[in-house]
C-alpha cells in the first residue's frame, strides 16, 4: 500500500485529543484490540512497551494487531546510516552524542563546500556553536542563534560572524545580503527546530540564487507552521498539532517510568473530565506524583467544584495502550514530514536526497536533507 493510502486508512491512531481519546478508541479501534486490552491485566501495558522496545510481540496479542504493527513498520524510513569518513576531531566537554553528530554532519558539510566551491557556511539555529566552532576552522561561518545566552557562548574568531536575531521566512535572505553582499552560501543546521529546517531554509534555497546548498537535520516538528509544502501531499494529508508532536517520538526514547507518570496524568484528567462533564483541556496544572484524591482536591479548589474522587484508574490502561499504539505510528508521521520536504525541492527539479546520517539509537532524529545546485 502506498504511504498516502496507508496514512489515511490508519490516521485515527494518531488523531484526537488525548483527554478524550479513550472514547474515540471505543468507536474507531478494531473491536478485538479493545476487547483484548479491556480483558487483560494492568501488566499488559508494560509488557507491550517492553515488546516494542525489544522488537518482539507475544503470541497472546490479537493477530490483527500484530499484523498492523508489522505493516506499520514496513512503512518506516530506513534510518540505518551508511559508513562515511567522519571528521577526526575531539572537542573537550562535548557530549558523546553531539560529538558523533558533529563529526558526521561536519564531514558532509565540508565535503560539499569543497566540491561545490561555496564561499560561506550559514549555521542556522547554531545554539552554543558546537558545529560552528568546528566548521569555522575551515570556512567562514555565519552563525544564527536567537537566544543570546547561547550565542554568547559561540567561540569568536576571524572566521565567525554571530547573528543573534530571530529569523523567519521574510528576513533570512536580507540578513545574509547585509552581511555578505557577494558570494555564495551553504545553509546548514543541526536539529534546527520546526520551520528553521523547512519553510525558512528550503524557501531561501529556492528563492535565492546565492544559496547553493542545503544540508539540514530537522527536529521539533510540532513547531512547523507550514505543512504540507509539497504538491504531493497538498490535497491528501493534513497533520494536526498533536500529530506533528507525535512525529518527534520514537521507541528508543522510551522511558517506562516517565511514560507511566505521563499516562497517569492523562488518565486522571480523562476521568476528571468525565466526572465534571467538561473538557478541562490543559487549563489546570498539577504537581507530579499526586494521588487521584489529591488531584481532584486541587481541581475542586481551582474550579470551585465539589467532585468526589472515585475510580481514578478507570482509563489508565486504555490511555497507556493508545499512547503506545501512537508511538508505533509516529515514524510514519515523521516519514511524511521528511518526504514532504524532499518532494517540495524535487518538484522544482532540484537535486535533493534524504539520508540517514547518525546512529539512530544515539541520535533518533538522524535524517539529513541535502539539496544542491550543481
Ligand atoms: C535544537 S537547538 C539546536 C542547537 C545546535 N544546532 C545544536 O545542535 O546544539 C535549536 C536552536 O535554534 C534556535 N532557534 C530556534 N528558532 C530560531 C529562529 N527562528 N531564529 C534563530 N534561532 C532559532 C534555538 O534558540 C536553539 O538554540
Amino acid at each position: 500500500m502506498n504511504l498516502i493510502n496507508f496514512y489515511n486508512k490508519h490516521k485515527f491512531i494518531s488523531q484526537g485529543h488525548y483527554f478524550d481519546i479513550y472514547q474515540q478508541a471505543f468507536t474507531e479501534y478494531p473491536t478485538d484490540w479493545i476487547e483484548f486490552i479491556t480483558s487483560s491485566s494492568d501488566e499488559i501495558v508494560d509488557d507491550f512497551a517492553s515488546a516494542l522496545l525489544n522488537n518482539t510481540i507475544s503470541d497472546s496479542f490479537p493477530q490483527s494487531l500484530k499484523e498492523w504493527i508489522k505493516d506499520t513498520k514496513s512503512m518506516y524510513l530506513d534510518k540505518q546510516p551508511k559508513n562515511i569518513k567522519e571528521l577526526d576531531i575531539n572537542v573537550k566537554f562535548v557530549k558523546h552524542k553531539k560529538m558523533h553528530e558533529i563529526k558526521r554532519l561536519g564531514a558532509l558539510v565540508l565535503d560539499t563546500m569543497k566540491s561545490l566551491n561555496v564561499d560561506y557556511i550559514v549555521d542556522i539555529g547554531a545554539g552554543v556553536g558546537h558545529l560552528t566552532n568546528v566548521l569555522s576552522e575551515h570556512y567562514p561561518v555565519i552563525a544564527i542563534e536567537c537566544n543570546k545566552e547561547l550565542s554568547n557562548q559561540i567561540k569568536k574568531n576571524d572566521n565567525v560572524i554571530i547573528v543573534d536575531k530571530y529569523i523567519d521566512k521574510t528576513n533570512l535572505i536580507s540578513i545574509l545580503d547585509d552581511i555578505k553582499p557577494t558570494g555564495t552560501f551553504l545553509l546548514t543546521g543541526l536539529h534546527s527546530c520546526g520551520d528553521l529546517s523547512s519553510a525558512i531554509t528550503l524557501d531561501a534555497f529556492k528563492n535565492c540564487d546565492r544559496v547553493k546548498a542545503v544540508i539540514t537535520v530537522g527536529c521539533c516538528f510540532q513547531l512547523i507552521s507550514e505543512f504540507p509544502k509539497s504538491n504531493h501531499f497538498k490535497d491528501s494529508i493534513q497533520l494536526t498539532k498533536a500529530q506533528l508532536n507525535s512525529a518527534c517520538h520514537v521507541y528508543s526514547d522510551f522511558n517506562i517510568p516517565r511514560l507511566n507518570a505521563y499516562w497517569k496524568s492523562l488518565g486522571y484528567r480523562a476521568r476528571l473530565n468525565e466526572m465534571l462533564n467538561l473538557d478541562l483541556g490543559t487549563k489546570l496544572r498539577f504537581p507530579s506524583n499526586v494521588t487521584f484524591e489529591q488531584y481532584v482536591d486541587i481541581a475542586n479548589k481551582q474550579l470551585g467544584t465539589n467532585a468526589m474522587p472515585t475510580d481514578g484508574e478507570k482509563y489508565l490502561k486504555m490511555i497507556a495502550f493508545i499512547s503506545l499504539l501512537r508511538s508505533v505510528f509516529s515514524p510514519v508521521l515523521e516519514k511524511i514530514i521528511q518526504l514532504d520536504r524532499l518532494l517540495y525541492l524535487q518538484q522544482d527539479g532540484y537535486e535533493a536526497k534524504l539520508v540517514a546520517l547518525f546512529d539512530p539509537i544515539l541520535s533518533p532524529r538522524n535524517m539529513v536533507l541535502i539539496a544542491l545546485k550543481t
